[in-house]
């Protein structure tokens, strides 16, 4: 695996893109779970300056997330499928894009300062393993070009040892 993560690219795509062979390179070759979700949130909280957290939420029980590895501020550790942005997006098994979280009914609130939000399913055969979850504290800080790029991150991720 690699030792350090870098990106010269000033855009988000070219980022994004500078970013996604450094994750393949990551966890080639290790199998633990935890070590891999570790070190891809790490490899995400630098290419994306402007993401507050990122983390992932794992499926535990039916149902039911409970907190993963991240970066950032203590988190709420359950969420229910279905309720806040991280448990709709895995009830619904689709990505959410959040450009106002107090505009989005039911949003929980892990820190006051978190103003968007993007939440991505990690699907394997038909089935939500986790979600990745990244936050800001900027107001429409996530579009589709990081729908796009999240997409393919959750793609890698469900390549793991679920
Ligand atoms: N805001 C999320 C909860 C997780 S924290 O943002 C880390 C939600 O509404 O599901």
């Amino acid at each position: 695996m690699a030792d350090s993560v870098a990106f010269a690219g000033t855009s988000k795509r070219e980022r994004y893109a500078e970013l996604l062979p450094q994750l393949a390179s990551l966890v080639d070759g290790e199998s633990d779970l935890v070590a891999n979700l570790a070190n891809i949130t790490a490899a995400l909280r630098a290419c994306l300056p402007i993401a507050s957290w990122v983390g992932f939420y794992v499926t535990r029980a039916p149902n039911e997330l409970v907190l993963g590895p991240f970066q950032g501020n203590v988190a709420c550790v359950r969420i229910a499928f279905g309720r806040g942005v991280c448990g709709t997006a895995a009830a619904e098994r689709r990505t959410i894009v959040v450009e106002d979280v107090d505009a989005f009914p039911g949003h929980i609130a892990c820190d006051a300062g978190s103003k968007s939000e993007i939440v991505v399913p990690i699907m394997t055969g038909g089935r939500c393993v986790a979600v990745l979850d990244v936050d800001s504290y900027e107001r429409a800080a996530f579009d589709a070009v990081d729908a796009e790029w999240l997409g393919k991150v959750a793609e890698l991720a469900a390549t793991l040892r679920w």
